[in-house]
């Protein structure tokens, strides 16, 4: 039986993955954050999956402002990393499930949720970035294939809260439901609190911040029942991004611990957090 081993929630920044890159994870600025990712990363090193499903948005790199699906999958074997204009990451280009995301993308359809399909994507630091969250060194090639899932935060309307803890119920279903034995992570990304631009650019809300790392796990339908407009005035333009952590939630389901969580500011302009679950496996 397929199964889902893990669920991470993590921010993207992209300047995590510049820090990486750059080799300055240990600088005084970054370390701490670094840190804290550090059991987590030990753990899930110990629980490599056969396919992540990671949940993200572009961020007007692949798909502009012309064409806005509000929910998206990726079908590809393959997809290179995004140039988002000072040339691609020096990671490993993304290696797809092709198979894998077809049966996710037939099961989401019959259960009502159309999904816009695309057979060629590149990804950006909103998928990059939680992969080196989990695998700092990947050497050539990622430890998993990948199937992107992509959610609309950019452009009004936003899907809502309830519509992504929803998709993540259905995801949740699709996945348990392909042929074989495979282990299955499933990541949402994003977030926290953050604001890039306007007048309230920089903002930070950590009492809202905290009360979503334990509702995430707690209490999802408070969440859910969340308009995007709240998610905007407390966590910022950008803080809408959470959603997307509510899709991870509905498809690792209820039953579940949680391994390890860490929440830093700033990671540039953003509150950087770190949550991951297990399921609550028999003994
Ligand atoms: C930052 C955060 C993001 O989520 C993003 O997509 C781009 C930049 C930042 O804090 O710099
Ligand atoms: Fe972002």
């Amino acid at each position: 039986m397929t199964e889902i081993i893990w669920g991470l929630g993590t921010s993207h920044v992209p300047s995590i993955g510049a820090a990486m890159d750059n080799e300055k994870a240990q600088d005084e600025y970054w370390k701490p954050l670094f840190d804290g990712y550090a059991p987590a990363r030990e753990w899930m090193a110990e629980n490599t999956p056969d396919v992540a499903v990671i949940i993200y948005n572009d961020h007007a790199n692949a798909l502009g402002l012309e064409m806005i699906p509000t929910f998206a999958i990726g079908t590809d074997d393959h997809f290179n990393v995004a140039d988002e204009g000072y040339g691609p990451r020096k990671v490993p280009n993304v290696r797809g499930h092709a198979e894998m995301s077809e049966h996710i993308l037939v099961q989401l359809v019959n259960d009502g949720f159309d999904m816009t399909v695309c057979q060629e994507l590149d990804v950006d630091h909103g998928l990059t970035v939680p992969l080196s969250v989990y695998c700092p060194e990947p050497g050539e090639q990622w430890p998993c294939q990948v199937i992107p899932i992509l959610v609309n935060v950019l452009q009004y309307p936003q899907p809502t809260a309830q519509r992504c803890l929803a998709l993540g119920e259905a995801l949740g279903r699709a996945i348990r439901s392909f042929p074989g034995d495979l282990k299955v992570a499933v990541f949402g990304t994003g977030g926290m609190s953050h604001q890039l631009s306007g007048a309230r650019a920089g903002l930070i809300n950590e009492k809202f911040d905290r009360e979503f790392l334990r509702d995430i796990k707690e209490n999802p339908e408070r969440l859910a029942a969340l308009t995007r407009e709240d998610y905007i005035r407390e966590a910022g333009s950008e803080g809408l991004e959470m959603i997307m952590w509510l899709i991870m939630r509905g498809a690792i389901g209820d039953d579940i611990e949680r391994v390890h969580e860490t929440y830093h500011v700033p990671a540039s302009n953003t509150a950087a957090a770190l949550t991951l679950f297990a399921p609550v496996t028999a003994s």
